[in-house]
C-alpha cells in the first residue's frame, strides 16, 4: 500500500505526463527531413498545452529531450537545441501572459549557456503563475532523477544531518523532480511503442497509461480528449480493493 492515502477519483487528471514519439517517422513519411517532423511536433505541443489551459488541467509534463538523446546524429541534436530556444524566445510572452509556470527538469547543465540562460529567464519570469505549471524534461532520466536524489541523501547522511533509518518513500520522494506538484495521474505515449523508456520512473508508479499509434506530430485535441475519457473510465485502486475505494470516496463526498 502507497504510504499517502490514494487521491480521490477525478474525472479530469490533475497532471498528465507525454512522452511525444513519431517526430521522425511523420517526416519521413512525408519523404522530408526529421527536423520537419520535430518543428511539426512544436506545432502539437502548443495545441495541447492550449487544450490542457482550455480544460483546466494544472499541470503537463513533456519529454523534450531525454539523456540518451545525446546520442543521436550531431547535425539533429544541434538542430533540435535550436528549435527549443527558438520556441523558448516565441513562445513564453504568450505563456506567461497565459499565466503558465514554466520549468525544466534535467541536467541542463550540459545545454549551451544561451539555451540555460533562456531556460532560467523563462522561470524565473513565470514563477509566480497558477494557470498551469508546464515541466519540460530535457537532458532528464528516470534512473538519473533517482540516482541524484539518493546522492543528496547520501551527503545528508555523511554530513552528520540525516540517519539512515529516516530514509523513506516520502523523504526519497521529496527530492526526485516535480515533487512538489501531484505525480502524473495520466502518462500519454504516442508513435506506437509501449515502453516508459526512463521517463519519469519513481513518479510514474501508480500513473494510469495510454499509448496510441498516432505519430506526436498527428496528436490534436481528438486524441487528446480519447485519452482523457479512457482515464476518466479507469479505476484507481492504488494497491487496494474495489470496495474500499468506494468506501473511501463515500467517506470523503459525505458532510
Ligand atoms: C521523439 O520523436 C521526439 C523528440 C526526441 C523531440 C521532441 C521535440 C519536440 C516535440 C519538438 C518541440 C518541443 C518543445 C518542448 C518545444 P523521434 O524523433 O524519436 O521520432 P521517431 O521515433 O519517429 O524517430
Amino acid at each position: 500500500m502507497p504510504s499517502a492515502p490514494p487521491p480521490l477519483p477525478s474525472a479530469l487528471p490533475r497532471h498528465v505526463a507525454i512522452i511525444m514519439d513519431g517526430n521522425g517517422r511523420w517526416a519521413q513519411q512525408r519523404r522530408r527531413p526529421r527536423m520537419i517532423g520535430h518543428r511539426a511536433g512544436a506545432r502539437a505541443v502548443n495545441r495541447t498545452i492550449d487544450r490542457c489551459l482550455e480544460l483546466g488541467i494544472p499541470a503537463l509534463t513533456l519529454f523534450a529531450f531525454s539523456s540518451e538523446n545525446w546520442g543521436r546524429p550531431d547535425d539533429e541534436v544541434q538542430a533540435l537545441m535550436k528549435l527549443f530556444l527558438h520556441a523558448l524566445d516565441r513562445e513564453v510572452d504568450e505563456l506567461h501572459r497565459r499565466g503558465v509556470r514554466v520549468r525544466f527538469i534535467g541536467e541542463r547543465e550540459r545545454f549551451g549557456a544561451s539555451l540555460v540562460s533562456r531556460m532560467q529567464l523563462a522561470e524565473q519570469r513565470t514563477v509566480d503563475n497558477t494557470a498551469m505549471t508546464l515541466s519540460i524534461a530535457a537532458s532528464y532520466g528516470g534512473r538519473q532523477d533517482i540516482a541524484r536524489a539518493a546522492r543528496t541523501l547520501a551527503q545528508e547522511v555523511a554530513a552528520g544531518r540525516l540517519l539512515p533509518e529516516q530514509i523513506d518513500e516520502d523523504l526519497l520522494g521529496s527530492h526526485v523532480a516535480l515533487a512538489d506538484i501531484p505525480a502524473p495521474d495520466l502518462f500519454i505515449r504516442t508513435g506506437g511503442d509501449t515502453r516508459i523508456s526512463n521517463f519519469l520512473l519513481w513518479q510514474l508508479a501508480y500513473t494510469e497509461l495510454w499509448f496510441t499509434d498516432v505519430l506526436w506530430p498527428d496528436f490534436d485535441t481528438d486524441q487528446l480528449q480519447r485519452a482523457l475519457d479512457t482515464y476518466a473510465g479507469r479505476e484507481r485502486r492504488f494497491g487496494l480493493t474495489s470496495a474500499q475505494i468506494a468506501a473511501l470516496a463515500t467517506e470523503t463526498s459525505s458532510p
